[in-house]
């Protein structure tokens, strides 16, 4: 798919959703089927995409948010001619917003949307207008993650020349966000620059982000990779040739703690310990400067199921279960912070604040 409309023209191999202009629905890629099949499934409506939210058809903080704000474009378009329009719109943001609690990119873009639906309310091209800033959003988090990618990569370059192995845990690739990704963007552009010799990918339990999807975005690129169960990620740090852990975020605390997918905590612990570089890689739509504190941030906890069973067998006997699918890494564990307004060393309470005042590099 070509994106670009005269800013950067770039080709992006994988898309997790586009907008169907011919049948005015919103397509996700069924993430639940990678990697072993590639189905797309239509929304028509807010509360489809909330399903979808909800199920895991399409996740990652940057997608969840993108995919809600065409959910409202979609419910504004077939509601406009009805009795209690427009005001009918917002149950149907209200359901997006509680479709998962964590990733702040979710309530960032419907705030956006929200906004604009009280400030052209009286229009009559009030869908078209909710559409056109859907899109928007959409454009903008590629041009965030094709940003985020370069001044990562330069910045990996900045310390070493030579072809280094990377660690990653779960997807924060072009699946999670609008293309091209956070994390999976830096080590995409490393690759480009001769930098990688090697991604070790988490697989990720108990959802496997790691071994179904980021996996899968880089092999269809041809770029080194091995996978290792999540335990062994202290064992290889140990051996001392990692040189970076790269991860996304689903939400950034105005001090600089960062959720993100249950074991970046203990990665960040690991890597400091054994002298690998942590490195955060998120769009500015994820920073929070609401909350103080990571302990701020709502911790989704998803079904025991996912613990039990696997496709449809199950795994142990039933049994009481804890699974928390997000975890807080505090911000004296994180060596950079990157974004699409710039590089942030050891972020923390100023030097958010101080990105956050920035214009946009792009
Ligand atoms: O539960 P998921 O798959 O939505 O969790 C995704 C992550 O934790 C990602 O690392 C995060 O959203 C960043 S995506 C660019």
């Amino acid at each position: 798919m070509a994106v670009g409309r005269g800013m950067r023209e770039v080709t992006l191999d994988v898309v997790p959703l586009y907008w169907d202009e011919a049948q005015a629905r919103l397509m996700l890629l069924d993430q639940r089927r990678l990697p072993h099949a590639e189905e797309w499934l239509a929304c028509a409506n807010a509360a489809e995409v909330a399903r979808a939210i909800r199920e895991m058809v399409v996740r990652g903080a940057p997608a969840i948010g993108i995919a809600a704000a065409y959910g409202v474009a979609l419910e504004a378009l077939a509601l406009q001619h009805s009795d209690n329009w427009p005001a009918a719109l917002q149950p149907a943001i209200d359901q997006l917003a509680a479709s998962r609690p964590t990733a702040v990119n979710l309530f960032w873009a419907l705030k956006l949307m929200g906004e604009a639906l009280q400030r052209h309310a009286r229009q009559a091209d009030l869908p078209q207008r909710l559409l056109q800033l859907a899109e928007d959003i959409h454009q903008a988090d590629i041009e965030a993650s094709l940003s985020m990618g370069q001044l990562g990569a330069e910045l990996i370059a900045r310390h070493d020349r030579h072809p280094q192995r990377l660690m990653t845990h779960c997807n924060a690739g072009a699946l999670a966000t609008g293309g091209y990704g956070t994390a999976l963007g830096v080590i995409r552009a490393a690759h480009a620059a001769g930098l990688v010799e090697c991604v070790h990918v988490n697989e990720t339990r108990p959802w496997l982000q790691g071994s179904r999807l980021t996996a899968w975005e880089l092999l269809r690129e041809d770029i080194p990779l091995q996978l290792n169960v999540d335990s062994a990620a202290a064992h290889l740090l140990k051996a001392g040739d990692i040189s970076w852990v790269i991860v996304g975020a689903d939400r950034i605390a105005a001090n600089g703690d960062v959720a993100n997918k249950i074991g970046t905590y203990a990665l960040a612990v690991q890597a400091m310990h054994h002298g690998a570089r942590f490195m955060v890689v998120a769009p500015t739509s994820t920073i929070d400067m609401q909350l103080d504190c990571g302990e701020d941030i709502p911790i989704e906890e998803r079904d025991a199921e996912e613990l039990l069973v696997l496709n449809g067998q199950p795994l142990t006997v039933p049994m009481p279960v804890c699974n928390p699918v997000f975890d807080v890494t505090p911000a004296d564990l994180i060596d950079v912070l990157v974004t699409e307004k710039g590089i942030v060393e050891r972020p923390d309470a100023d030097s958010l604040a101080a990105l956050m005042s920035r214009d946009r590099l792009h």
